[in-house]
């Protein structure tokens, strides 16, 4: 029996980035274990997007490190970024889907990047990762002929077309209403249940953090890093910083209601 506690599956290690002269974040380390669910929040442009593009690789490091199953992904050669690149799948902000293609073909692009799959093969796996996501049938549809919550899933069936170990997520819940939202939140959690994926989701929706997240990573604009880190209810309780006890208390209340506060409203919780 192996008694060793598992390998992280990420690891950021003092991780300075930005853009040309400006810093946006500064010496970030933190962790992310097999099967978390790790929310990212904060105000609008504390940087949430920036760290994301920084794990996955679109934007260089100024310092610092992302490990991967403790292998070095700053500092991988051609080879071994892209084997790293395997390990997960990607659904950003605007869902980048491409308009010209129809969901099969875009869940089929990156079987056609990364694998030899016949066509058939990938055919086969198209129309599971989309019943995976609830579009079972959808395949031939294109992307403007989707509502925003099946744009969302079918960036997510994209995204898990190579069976990643990780997902990383930028708003998954923008733009939708509460209801699709819901959807969304049930969705992302059957995903690590039943696949195991270990996720990383960037998101101003509170509700959704206190039904989906493990734990929350709260960034801050002026302190360039991380001002709380825990589970969404301890930090509601008792974290020492009384705006991130203000803007997750919102998300307890507006659990309690059907409706909620607008994202807007909460997020306002967290300015100055
Ligand atoms: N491509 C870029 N070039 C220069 N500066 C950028 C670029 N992208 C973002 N920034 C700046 O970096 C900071 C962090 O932006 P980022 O997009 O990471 O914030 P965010 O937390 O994702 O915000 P939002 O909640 O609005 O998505 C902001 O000051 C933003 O203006
Ligand atoms: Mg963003």
């Amino acid at each position: 029996m192996n008694l060793n506690p598992p390998a992280n599956v990420i690891e950021v290690q003092n991780l300075t980035c930005g853009y040309g002269e400006t810093v946006v974040l500064q010496n970030v380390s933190f962790a992310v274990r097999p099967r978390e669910v790790l929310f990212v929040i904060g105000r609008s442009g504390c940087g949430k997007s920036t760290l994301l593009r920084c794990l996955i690789g679109l934007l260089k490091p100024f310092q610092g490190k992302v490990l991967y199953f403790e292998k070095d992904f700053t500092a991988a050669d051609t080879n071994q970024r892209r084997e790293i690149l395997k390990s997960f799948g990607v659904i950003y902000q605007s869902n980048a889907l491409w308009s010209s293609m129809t969901l099969a073909e875009n869940v089929s692009l990156p079987l056609e990047e990364h694998t030899s799959l016949s066509a058939a093969d990938r055919d086969e796996i198209v129309a599971l990762k989309l019943t995976e996501v609830g579009l079972a049938g959808s395949g031939a549809l294109y992307p403007s002929e989707l509502s925003g919550g099946m744009k969302k899933r079918a960036a997510l069936a994209r995204a898990l077309a190579l069976d990643p170990a990780i997902v990383f997520f930028d708003e998954p819940s923008e733009g939708l209403d509460p209801i699709t939202s819901r959807d969304m939140d049930r969705l992302i959690l059957q995903v690590r249940d039943i696949l195991g994926t270990t996720m990383v989701i960037v998101s101003h929706q509170l509700s959704s953090i206190f039904r989906v997240a493990d734990r929350v990573m709260v960034l801050d604009r002026d302190a360039k890093g991380i001002i709380a880190e825990g589970k969404p209810s301890e930090l509601a309780a008792k974290s020492s910083d009384p705006r991130v006890r203000e803007f997750l208390r919102q998300g307890t209340n507006a659990e309690e209601r059907s409706d909620g506060p607008s994202v807007d409203e909460k997020t306002e919780a967290l300015s100055h």
